[in-house]
């Protein structure tokens, strides 16, 4: 279970507010990042990136929102991983796609950009990839 004090869920979500603000160019800065790591993934990507990277945020928002208890969106984590299964993405990618969102991150919020900010970040995301990736392979073995 993730385990933040109070001061570190509000400099999440102080710096989440920032992004959101900056949403346009927040999403931009991400796919160029991600696609630079991982040029493969980019061919999983049917979607306009606008409308993708709307959705993305949402579903970081509702993570933050929820913040710590993260296993209280589980149902919601499963379907997200179930649907990344059949987007054909795979457990490798995750590891890029955080990259590219902490160097986003970074960039968005600039000289307020802190190393606990990063620690924070990077606990978060790894929380949450984990529990996607534990359940795709879970249901790898399912068959
Ligand atoms: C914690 C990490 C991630 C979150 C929160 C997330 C969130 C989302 C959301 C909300 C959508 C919109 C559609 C839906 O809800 O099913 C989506 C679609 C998608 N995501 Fe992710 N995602 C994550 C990681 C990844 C990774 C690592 C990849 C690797 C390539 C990826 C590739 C895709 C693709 C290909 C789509 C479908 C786009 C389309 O329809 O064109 N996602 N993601």
């Amino acid at each position: 279970m993730l385990k933040l004090t109070n001061e570190q869920i509000w400099l999440i979500k102080s710096s989440w507010t920032h992004v959101i603000a900056y949403s346009d160019k927040a999403g931009d800065l991400f796919y160029r990042h991600f696609f630079a790591l991982a040029p493969p993934a980019q061919d999983l990507f049917k979607d306009n990136l606008e409308i993708q990277n709307r959705k993305l945020l949402a579903a970081i928002s509702l993570i933050v929102a929820k913040l710590p208890k993260i296993e209280h969106i589980e149902e919601e984590l499963h379907s997200l991983s179930q649907r990344h299964r059949k987007y054909g993405v795979r457990p490798e990618y995750f590891e890029a796609f955080g990259k590219a969102f902490m160097n986003m991150l970074a960039e968005v919020m600039g000289e307020a950009w802190s190393d606990e900010m990063r620690e924070i970040w990077e606990q978060v995301y790894q929380t949450m990839s984990e529990a996607i990736i534990k359940d795709m392979k879970h249901s790898e073995t399912d068959i």
